[in-house]
């Protein structure tokens, strides 16, 4: 039996016949297993060397289908090696890196310049109190000034900032002048949106304290900056405008020209003026209330506060501001720095 086994296994040509001669001898009805079943019927004398010799031609027969299946194993795997034959010269799997958001470079650019004016960029929280965010800006509970800033007002009663002015008050409220500073940050307006409008967006705040500041001084800031972003020749304009928290009150534009055609318009960049004295009652009130000496009678500064995306959206001719927070790497790759 097991000559004819052995002779069956070597003839198999592949897994499906190996596996059919297994069953032929091992299977429930197998030719082995019956003789195996039989064992029990056998007297007890001759019952042992008999299944000695069963269990050793079972080993062998066993041995040979392993034997044979490893064969296949190999002859599949040469065969697959030679069909698809590898070409180590192809180009790897491509992981390109990531790449800084194009409004963090922009924002980093801002601060950049500016810390070559001497300020120093600080941040602060998204979630503000009432007070920081309006009433110590001069902006008193149920003041018609109030409607500037579309607010979303959380169950706490805090907001989202609407703004990041409330960090001027946060900075003063810890240091005493002279300083510098310029707060980069998202801010949150409860508006519809479109391609110019989100809900939230991207503000530059800048703040800056001292003896005798001027509004020269703030002239001077707005020029340098728009010089950095758009060339010595930039142009910068000034329109009287109204924030209940500067006194007087600017909004800044630059003129965008069109390749060097002469031909541009006005861009609005953003707000500033003079800091209201009554801001620095407010700070100068917490200051004395978390018993710090006031530091801001009669010292003198200016503020201005300009978005973020609105200089993105101008550099890169981007149609629309959803752009931004849409993640699609199509768009986002075009900003590899
Ligand atoms: N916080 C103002 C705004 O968001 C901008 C501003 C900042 C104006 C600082 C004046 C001074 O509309």
């Amino acid at each position: 039996m097991l000559e004819a086994a052995l002779k069956e296994v070597a003839a198999a040509g592949d897994r499906k016949t190996l596996q059919a001669v297994r069953v032929r001898y091992l299977g429930k009805k197998g030719l082995l297993t019956a003789e195996l079943k039989s064992l029990s019927s056998l007297p007890p004398g001759e019952r042992r060397q008999r299944g000695q010799q069963l269990n050793q031609l079972k080993e062998q027969f066993e041995a040979a289908i392993e034997a044979k299946s490893e064969g296949f194993k190999q002859t599949e795997l040469q065969a697959q090696l030679s069909a698809g034959s590898l070409d180590v010269t192809l180009p790897g799997l491509r992981f390109p890196p990531g790449n800084t958001h194009v409004l963090s470079q922009i924002t980093n650019e801002l601060v950049d310049i500016f810390a070559h004016m001497g300020y120093q960029a600080v941040e602060g929280p998204e979630v503000e109190d009432e007070f920081h965010n309006f009433d110590a800006l001069n902006i008193p509970k149920h003041h018609p000034a109030r409607d500037m800033w579309d607010t979303f007002w959380l169950s706490s009663g805090e907001v989202l900032r609407t703004h990041t002015s409330p960090m001027q008050i946060r900075y003063m409220e810890q240091h005493a002048p002279p300083f510098k500073i310029v707060v980069p940050g998202k801010v949150y307006r409860y508006e519809q949106t479109d391609t110019t409008h989100e809900a939230m967006f991207h503000q530059l705040e800048g703040l800056v304290v001292g003896e005798n500041i001027t509004m020269a001084d703030l002239k001077g800031a707005v020029v340098e900056l728009s010089r950095a972003l758009y060339g010595p020749r930039a142009q910068v304009r000034f329109q009287p405008s109204f924030f209940p928290f500067t006194e007087p009150s600017a909004e800044f534009a630059v003129f965008w020209e069109y390749a060097d055609s002469g031909k541009g318009k006005w861009l609005e960049l953003g707000g500033s003026g003079m800091v209201h004295p009554a801001v620095f009652q407010a700070v100068d009130k917490a200051r004395e209330e978390a018993g710090l000496p006031r530091a801001y009678e009669g010292k003198t500064g200016f503020a201005f506060g300009l978005g973020i995306e609105r200089l993105a959206l101008l550099r890169y001719g981007i149609p629309d501001i959803r752009y931004f927070y849409q993640n699609r790497l199509g768009f986002l790759r075009q900003f590899r720095g």
